[in-house]
């Protein structure tokens, strides 16, 4: 139960995975949402994340490995667990194999979300989020149940800094450029399953399960 969830910026990796999580029983770990948290403190490691979510660049490799192992160190992922926006380059990959190796663990699959970049710009421009527990919303398909607040503890959403049509195209650009590079370094050990993501959150779940039942 150790699930990797890649793919290109707002194709529903974080939507899926608190589900599929919550279902398991395992923790979601989203590199994006501890960076988030990471950067709002006033520490030298909070500020230097701060700059690079600010400018929509890749958190340096180096940082997100201890930030990495550090989670790892808090004991509750022996049973499994759900990597979420990690790893993001090839580095990262590499630094994971050698992670796990030194833990006796092994990735079970890599979940591969695709969809059409018309489509993920328009999921990033209608995403507002909780600041607080990080659970995204839709303005149209994942409306909150009263406008503007989180269903889960009331706090005002937010559109987060890097959810603009300017940073969208960067983002598709990094993600082609530095983190589709991943996908054969996992491909080459057959552990690479493709979820069609351009489809109602529920269907795109009921694939999710049907690929994590089949193994
Ligand atoms: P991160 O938070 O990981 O951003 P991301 O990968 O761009 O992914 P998103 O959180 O944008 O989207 P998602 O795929 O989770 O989609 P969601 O479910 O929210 O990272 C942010 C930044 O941190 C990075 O840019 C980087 O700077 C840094 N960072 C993070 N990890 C790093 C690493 N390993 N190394 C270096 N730097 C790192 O869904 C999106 C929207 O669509 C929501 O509104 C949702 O309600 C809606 N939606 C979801 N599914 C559907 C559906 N099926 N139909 C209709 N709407 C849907």
């Amino acid at each position: 139960m150790k699930f990797l969830f890649v793919g290109a910026p707002a194709v529903g990796k974080g939507t899926q995975a608190k589900k599929l999580a919550q279902a398991l029983g395992v923790p979601h770990i989203s590199t994006g949402d501890i960076l988030r948290e990471c950067a709002k403190q006033t520490t030298d490691l909070g500020q230097k994340v701060k700059k690079f979510i600010d400018l929509v660049s890749l958190v340096p490799d180096e940082v997100m490995m201890s930030i990495i192992e550090e989670r790892f160190r808090k004991g509750d992922t022996q049973k499994g667990y759900i990597l979420d926006g990690f790893p993001r380059t090839t580095a990262q990959a590499m630094g994971l194999d050698m992670l796990l190796a030194r833990l006796n663990q092994a990735i079970t699959l890599v979940l591969l979300f695709e969809c059409p970049d018309a489509v993920i710009m328009e999921r990033i421009i209608e995403r507002r989020s909780c600041p607080k527990c990080g659970t995204p919303y839709h303005l149209r398909w994942q409306k909150p149940k009263v406008d503007g607040v989180c269903d889960k503890d009331g706090t005002p959403l937010v559109q987060r800094v890097d959810d603009t049509r300017t940073k969208v195209f960067h983002r598709l650009d990094q993600y082609r450029s530095e983190t589709a590079a991943v996908i054969p370094h996992y491909e080459k050990r057959g552990l690479v399953r493709r979820v069609n993501a351009n489809q109602p959150p529920d269907d795109v779940y009921r694939d999710v399960e049907a690929v994590v039942k089949k193994g």
